[in-house]
């Protein structure tokens, strides 16, 4: 009788519209913090999936955004923090929760059955992820979300990395006191610097792009082989040990390397030492302390001058001279270890990290279906508390089945019948093809010879020019070679091509067929131009 009252009630409930949810956007509190989870941009994107966005008084400030811009996209502005938090259901963040000045801990500030998003770094805090679940709240962690394609839009980790890595740059430039790019002026000649980067995942790749950019020679390093392709897209030169160790890991990540691959790649280091004026090191092993990499013998090694930009400072740093946090001079060589690249950009970085909370949110259902999907492998992934419970780190997703079990499917499939599906067709023995393809040609073969013996000689003659014309298109469009942006593109204008002949053959006096043949000009003309067109403007946005 009760289940039937709750169910009544949840049945009249649901034609009511949802109240929209709340999303609250407090001030970061940690030390030098610039940026802010939601900028005025992103808010309006947060609306049109259905929510509410309370902000923190001054929570944008820092990166540019006043509390007027974000109340004029109608925000409301919340004077305390704990006003925001309880006014919140979801509460969107950038470092992980810590001790507020006004004496809370924001971990406690998280209400029941309410969502925290943020930055969370679930293997290092494990007494923050402890004390997250006892709040019986959903948290999800930004930088646990799975490099996957479909995730690619929510990856925070990227979005931040690649602003670092173009940061880092800057900021060697900014302590460098040469120019980047090489110069003959009246006054004589200025050899461009030469970057070294090590580590080219998406921060290295970033500095790479901006190094090259500003006119630099740039060399790259990096343990796994597959971005030497990428390195050398960007116009760097890929340095290579000679040494058969790949360093690819799980998930497309590092993995580390053996003593004698480390000291050899420290011994082309210090080689390269030598001979260029920054090192900007990014090499990273998730879950694990940086690899040393840069020696203080090679960082001093290095000419007067010379800028050693260590991104991996805060896990230890790539480099054995780097103080964490600190700029300072060693040995003539400025040695940049700060931590805080993207922060020093956070109108920018404020504005990637709200895009991809956006994307994630929407991906959870907006305001009206907001819910925790355990099946969304994005979502899953970044899951790290709920309902109590501690959910990270997420079970592996399954394997795709085994090479043996795949070989066990053709004897199955060939047993039945002589079923040609398409999938029985793909799973069959060659055998089984072998015989369909000789059935085809053969009834192929009889159905020619019954037209040839029954058929009037004058559809012989045109079906003879009709073979023989399916023939000629079919070589003449599949062996043109693709010079324009898709292989599909250059068969369709070849197609087009042999439409405008077969049109201007037609084109003989005033008649019905001549106006067809023009009809047929005019749309292939439509088509090539076109595809010329597309296929310029394509090459535009891959121009600078
Ligand atoms: P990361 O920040 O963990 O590491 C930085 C770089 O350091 C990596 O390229 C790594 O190979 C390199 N490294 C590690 N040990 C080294 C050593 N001893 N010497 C020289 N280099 C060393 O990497 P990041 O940037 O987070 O991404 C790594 C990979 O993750 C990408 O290249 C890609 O395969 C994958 N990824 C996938 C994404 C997706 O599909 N959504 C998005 C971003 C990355």
């Amino acid at each position: 009788m009760t289940l039937a009252i709750e169910r009544g009630v949840a049945e009249a409930s649901s034609t009511e519209p949802k109240p929209s949810k709340k999303i609250g956007v407090p001030k970061e509190i940690a030390a030098g913090e610039r940026r802010v989870a939601a900028t005025p941009a992103t808010v309006k994107k947060l609306q049109k999936l259905g929510f509410d966005v309370l902000v923190e008084h001054s929570a944008g400030e820092d990166a540019n955004f006043d509390d007027a811009s974000y109340q004029a996209v109608g925000c409301e502005i919340v004077p305390t923090a704990t006003d925001l938090w309880e006014k919140s259901d979801i509460v969107l963040k950038v470092q992980p929760p810590q001790d507020h000045p006004n004496g809370q801990h924001e971990a406690d500030l998280l209400g029941a059955g309410k969502s925290l998003i943020s930055f969370i770094w679930p293997a290092q805090n494990q007494a923050l992820v402890e004390r997250l679940s006892n709040q019986q709240a959903t948290v999800l962690a930004m930088d646990a979300i799975p490099r996957i394609s479909r995730a690619q839009k929510m990856d925070a980790l990227s979005s931040m990395a690649n602003i670092a890595g173009y940061r880092a740059v800057i900021e060697a430039a900014n302590q460098f006191g040469r120019f980047f790019t090489g110069q003959i002026t009246a006054a004589g000649k200025v050899p461009p610097a030469k970057v070294l980067v090590i580590g080219a995942g998406v921060a290295g790749l970033a500095a790479i792009g901006a190094a090259k950019s500003l006119g630099a020679i740039v060399r790259a390093f990096d343990t796994r082989p597959v971005v030497k392709e990428q390195v050398e897209s960007l116009g760097a030169e890929f340095l290579e040990l000679t040494f058969e160790e790949d360093g690819t890991g799980q998930g497309g990540y590092a993995k580390t390397m053996s003593p004698e691959f480390i000291a050899a790649e420290m011994e082309l280091f210090a080689q390269q030492a030598k001979d260029v004026d920054i090192i900007i090191t990014t090499a990273l092993i998730p879950g694990k302390k940086a690899p040393l990499l840069i020696t203080q013998e090679t960082a001093e090694l290095m000419k007067p001058g010379s800028v050693i930009v260590d991104m991996a400072a805060e896990q230890g740093g790539n480099c054995a001279v780097t103080k964490p946090g600190e700029v300072y001079a060693h040995h003539g060589v400025t040695v940049v270890g700060i931590t805080d690249f993207p922060s020093r950009m956070a109108s920018q970085a404020s504005q990637l990290y709200g895009t991809n909370l956006c994307h994630l949110l929407s991906d959870m259902g907006g305001s009206d279906d907001y819910k925790v999907d355990f099946e969304d492998e994005a979502v899953r992934g970044a899951l790290i508390t709920h309902a109590g419970e501690v959910t990270w780190p997420a079970p592996r997703p399954e394997q795709p089945p085994q090479p043996a079990a795949a070989k066990a499917a053709p004897t199955e499939a060939i047993a039945p019948t002589a079923d040609l599906s398409k999938d029985a067709k793909n799973s069959a023995s060659p055998a089984l093809q072998s015989l369909v393809k000789w059935v085809g040609i053969a009834a192929a073969a009889s159905l020619f010879l019954t037209i040839g013996l029954t058929a009037p000689a004058s559809f012989l003659s045109h079906f003879t020019v009709f073979i023989l014309a399916c023939f000629v298109g079919w070589q003449v469009i599949w062996n043109v070679s693709p010079s324009l942006h898709t292989p599909l593109m250059s068969v369709t204008n070849a197609i087009s091509g042999i439409i405008i002949i077969g049109g201007l053959l037609q084109l003989e006096g005033l008649s019905a067929t001549s106006v067809l043949g023009a009809i047929a000009i005019l749309v292939g003309t439509i088509n090539i131009s076109g595809g010329f067109l597309v296929t310029q403007r394509m090459l535009k946005m891959f121009r600078k």
